[in-house]
């Protein structure tokens, strides 16, 4: 039987990256297998956050996954600290059997701690073994992510093994990465060569989810292209980045390859193109920003789903961290 775990930090605007890259996959995912989709609030406090904007974007990731269509009933959705003392005692133990030069390697705590290193927090460091620690917790075996987390996950495969080998009994199943290919990475509207993304100056680069048709259809409008016209192949595409995320943007959006978004529009000027886009997203996007907005205009009933959510995750965490603690010879009195 297959378990799905995975997270997403309640940290600024969910974006149109964030559900093509991951929160539509996932809805795809709950059908067929168990699911665990938990916002991990633990792993963004490991750089400053406003407490009070904490707990708002925590919400709104909740809203965002139920509004993209992951259902409640059929997936545990919850927040990471609900149970903080699970997540962080098995973090603390894989911890132990981690060697530091394992998360000397990881790309993502240079690029986050930048020449600040002996400022950057324990917790930044550990990151990765919170996140190994969220996993194994439900020994989950399938966790779909983004590119950028694949090196996280590897880690947490080889901790697992490192537990498992320590401790002689294959306790911990080696969690698969579910990657979801590069045709789901949305580019900045404002320059095709960088990822759509949260922290972003500039709004106009980005699709939030929270933006109602107008706004989506100006950014959409105002985004960065160049004269030509599309091309009928996809080789076409090569070099021109702008214009290949838009094309890419439109074919995840309708479900159609690269291929069959070309022989509709090739030969066309984006002066036809973008409204056609402007009005696809708005027709994908408005259902879920409108059920977004109901779900928030009622923050106790949020709160209500996410603490079942808590609940069911216990049931299937509790005898799993009871196992570890037998295994690592902690005594049960
Ligand atoms: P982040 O916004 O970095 O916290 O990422 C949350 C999730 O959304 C991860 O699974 C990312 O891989 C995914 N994601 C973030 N930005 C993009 C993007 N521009 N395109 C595709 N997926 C993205
Ligand atoms: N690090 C992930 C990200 O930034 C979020 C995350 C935390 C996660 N724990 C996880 C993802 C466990 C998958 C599984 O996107």
């Amino acid at each position: 039987m297959k378990r799905i775990f995975s997270g997403m930090q309640p940290t600024g605007n969910l974006h149109l990256g964030n559900y093509l890259g991951a929160v539509r996959n996932w809805v795809s995912l709950q059908h067929d297998y168990e699911c665990f989709f938990c916002i991990v609030d633990m792993h963004a406090i490991t750089v400053p956050q406003n407490p009070t904007e904490l707990q708002r974007a925590t919400r709104e990731v909740t809203a965002a996954y139920i509004a993209s269509g992951v259902d409640p009933k059929r997936c545990a959705i919850y927040h990471q600290s609900a149970l903080g003392g699970y997540h962080a005692e098995l973090s603390w133990i894989l911890g132990t059997i981690t060697p530091l030069g394992w998360l000397n390697r990881m790309t993502q705590f240079k690029e986050k701690a930048g020449k600040r290193r002996e400022q950057a927090s324990l917790g930044l460091f550990g990151y990765p073994v919170l996140m190994a620690a969220d996993i194994l917790l439900y020994h989950a075996t399938h966790v779909p992510v983004g590119e950028d987390q694949k090196q996280h996950l590897e880690l947490a495969r080889d901790i697992a093994g490192a537990f498992n080998n320590q401790f002689e009994e294959d306790f911990f199943p080696l969690p698969e990465p579910q990657i979801f290919g590069e045709a789901t990475r949305v580019m900045s509207l404002r320059d095709g060569t960088s990822k759509m993304s949260k922290s972003d100056t500039s709004d106009q680069s980005r699709i939030n989810l929270t933006d109602d048709a107008d706004a989506i259809a100006q950014k959409i409008k105002r985004a960065k292209t160049d004269p030509e016209m599309l091309p009928e192949q996809i080789e076409g595409l090569e070099g021109r980045h702008e214009a290949a995320n838009l094309v890419g943007i439109y074919a995840a959006l309708s479900d159609k390859t690269t291929s069959e978004v070309l022989s509709e529009f090739g030969g066309k000027g984006f002066g036809q193109f973008k409204p056609a886009l402007a009005d696809l997203a708005v027709s994908v996007l408005s259902p879920i920003t409108s059920e977004m907005r109901r779900l928030l205009a009622d923050p106790a009933e949020i709160d209500l789903m996410i603490a079942d959510g808590a609940t069911r995750a216990r049931t299937v965490a509790e005898p799993i961290l009871k196992r570890t603690k037998e295994l690592v010879g902690f005594l049960e009195v």
